[in-house]
């Protein structure tokens, strides 16, 4: 039954909080009924810092997602992110249990277990651990050995971690308002569900999602992810570095960004010019619109050799003929694709969500990429899943979903990476 599909995704950005509540109508497609956007408080660069403040923004846009809609918010999927993410990639193996030596789910899922015994500091946890492909009696490259008859099998998975407190203290605020956690995924990882093609992580691609407070990326190569990172530099960096240069408020280079920004400096002509309003002036002045660019080009191209950075350090430059596909607010900025293409020198495209139904015009910007790519995320798992409620139709929020028990998630959760 529809209704028992219905899926929570709430992304707690650093500008805003995006609640999104959606139906799966077949897998890699769900149909959005109610959403809520709220501006974001008592976040920094990913991470919550003030308990309080997050809780109201949090609490905000999910009491709209489900005015919209008509449900009460019982769980639902949460995005994270923040300078505290880091990724490794880690071997497991277990020997193959049925006396018949067929491969099946549980042994996958004991390999998978085998593979987070890693060596994290014990203020650390594991996020995600990721199957990347799996080796049957040394024989390398499958990617699903259910129903394969062998010994052992090894498995190869990317492993992401996260500070035990900055996921306490998030966890910590959807509690609060009586909310429970499904699950916590990896913000770029969602996003990824919503913007990329099969094809491209086939073939290898980047993501990148320039959201306010961080930059996110993750690399998929033969399907699956191979390596994610988190910038702490975003949007708001290049708002604060218009405010900075012009002598305005945050708010007046906010706008200014949106309203005039360009990546590529030149694509402006020299003398247009623009009105701001700077601090200690009464009247506006004029300032050529090509320096507010310069700004935002100057910021942009330090963000994007970061980026190259982190792919150069991943160790995998070299096999990502898809390019990179940008996602995020930032992502919006005019002539991003071709500053982009410039300095990384690859195949560049913007990544719009896809896959959603319903109030599809107001998710489809970039910005949205991880609040969609959340309820695809669930969408995978409640495929062929009896279970997933995350909504109610009325009554008293209940602080535990005991509708599936840590064996059904983990299963659920393989699910989804394996094709
Ligand atoms: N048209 C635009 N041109 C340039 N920048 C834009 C535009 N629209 C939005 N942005 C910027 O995008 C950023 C917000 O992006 P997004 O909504 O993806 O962030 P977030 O998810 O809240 O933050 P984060 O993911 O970093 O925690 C802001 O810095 C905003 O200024
Ligand atoms: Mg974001």
């Amino acid at each position: 039954m529809a209704r028992d599909r219905t899926l929570v995704g709430i992304d707690v950005g650093t500008t805003k909080v995006c609640t999104l509540i959606g139906e799966v109508t077949r897998a890699n497609s769900v149909n959005v009924i109610g959403w809520g956007v709220s501006p974001s408080r008592g976040l920094r660069k990913g991470m919550v810092v003030n308990i309080e403040e997050a809780v109201a923004s949090i609490g905000s846009s999910v009491e709209k997602a489900e005015r919209v809609s008509g449900f009460k918010v019982v769980s639902g999927l949460v995005g994270i992110a923040g300078g505290h993410v880091t990724s490794l990639n880690s071997r497991g193996f277990v020997g193959v249990s049925h006396a018949d030596k067929t491969i099946d789910q549980e042994d996958v899922a004991r390999a998978v277990e085998a593979a987070r015994v890693v060596n994290i500091p014990s203020n650390r946890e594991i996020i995600h651990a990721i199957p990347r492909h799996f080796i049957v009696d040394g024989q390398e490259g499958i990617r699903n050995p259910i129903g394969m008859i062998g010994y052992r099998l090894d498995v190869e998975t990317h492993i992401v971690t996260g500070a035990t407190t900055a996921i306490q203290n998030l966890t910590k605020c959807i509690h609060r308002l009586g909310v429970d956690v499904d699950q916590i995924v990896l913000e770029p990882l969602a996003s990824s569900e919503a913007v990329l093609t099969e094809e491209e992580k086939e073939m290898g691609v980047v993501l990148v999602d320039m959201g306010g407070g961080t930059t996110d990326l993750v690399i998929f190569i033969e399907g699956s992810a191979w390596h994610s990172g988190v910038i702490a530099v975003g949007g708001n960096n290049i708002t604060n570095d218009i405010a900075v240069k012009l002598r305005t408020p945050l708010a007046e280079a906010e706008e200014l960004k949106i309203q005039y920004g360009q990546a590529v400096m030149s694509a402006v002509p020299a003398d247009e010019m623009v009105e701001v309003s700077t601090f200690g002036r009464g009247t506006p002045q004029l300032v050529p619109r090509a320096e507010i660019c310069s700004v935002i080009q100057d910021r942009l191209v330090e963000m994007f050799q970061l980026i190259d950075t982190e792919i150069k350090r991943s160790g995998y430059s070299g096999l990502l003929p898809a390019g990179l596909v940008l996602t995020g607010g930032t992502a919006e900025t005019e002539g991003i694709v071709d500053l982009a293409s410039e300095v990384l020198q690859l195949p560049i495209r913007i990544g719009r969500p896809a896959g959603v139904h319903g109030l599809v015009d107001a998710v489809g910007r970039p910005s949205y990429a991880t609040s969609v790519g959340l309820l695809l995320w669930g969408a995978r798992q409640a495929t062929g899943s009896s279970e997933s409620r995350m909504t109610q139709r009325s009554g008293r929020r209940s602080s535990h979903d005991d509708n599936l028990t840590v064996a059904g998630r983990l299963k659920d959760f393989l699910r989804i990476f394996l094709p």
